[in-house]
């Protein structure tokens, strides 16, 4: 049990760390939260017009899930996914900022590296192709989280991970529900497009 803990603890800390926002305010540009979608993540980054402080995001949110995975499977394989999960919830719910966080798709993705890289590289190929077709992330993060636990139950992955994704991709959709609005009524910002 203290192991279990432990794992809880290590993937909450890494996760809620809110790389976005601190990035931005360490660059001087002000509160992200206060742009575009007023998320924290990559995508809304990109919205100040620096797309190397939006690539650092990403790859800092996606890094502490694979951590946070990678350093507490070293106790035993449950503990990484519990660790995994842990981190997800922490970079939604974030303590730090009155639990209001991110939306996850990065992070989603670093433990996603960590757990099933297969399906990782079927996320990337969604990801890539939807964001490449039809320019909004959103659609291209929603997508992505159908395909990765329709191919971890259908080809890569151990039950118990595959589980694990379908409840975060049912988490990823909740918290995209204003994106889902936008996209619906045909107001969906655009990658390229200001905020
Ligand atoms: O990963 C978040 C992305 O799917 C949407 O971001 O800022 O457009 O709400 P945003």
């Amino acid at each position: 049990l203290p192991l279990y803990a432990a794992a809880i603890i290590l993937g909450y800390l890494l996760g809620s760390i809110p790389f976005g926002l601190l990035i931005t305010r360490i660059a001087g540009l002000g509160d992200v939260r206060r742009i575009g979608s007023g998320n924290i993540g990559a995508t809304n980054v990109l919205r100040t017009g620096n797309k190397k402080l939006a690539a650092l995001t990403l790859l800092l949110d996606a890094l502490k899930g694979t951590v946070a995975v990678l350093v507490a499977a070293t106790w035993g394989p449950a503990f990484g996914i519990v660790a995994g999960f842990a981190a997800f919830l922490g970079h939604l719910f974030p303590v730090w900022l009155g639990f209001r966080g991110g939306k996850g798709v990065a992070t989603y993705l670093g433990v996603l590296i960590a757990l099933a890289w297969k399906a990782a590289l079927v996320f990337a190929i969604v990801w890539i192709a939807i964001a490449y077709l039809t320019r909004y992330s959103s659609l291209a993060a929603l997508l992505a989280a159908v395909a990765v636990p329709l191919s971890l139950f259908f080809w890569f992955g151990p039950a118990s991970v595959a589980w694990l994704f379908t409840v975060m991709s049912v988490i990823v959709f909740f918290k995209h529900h204003a994106n889902i609005r936008r996209l619906l009524d045909g107001n969906e910002t655009r990658i390229g497009a200001s905020g």
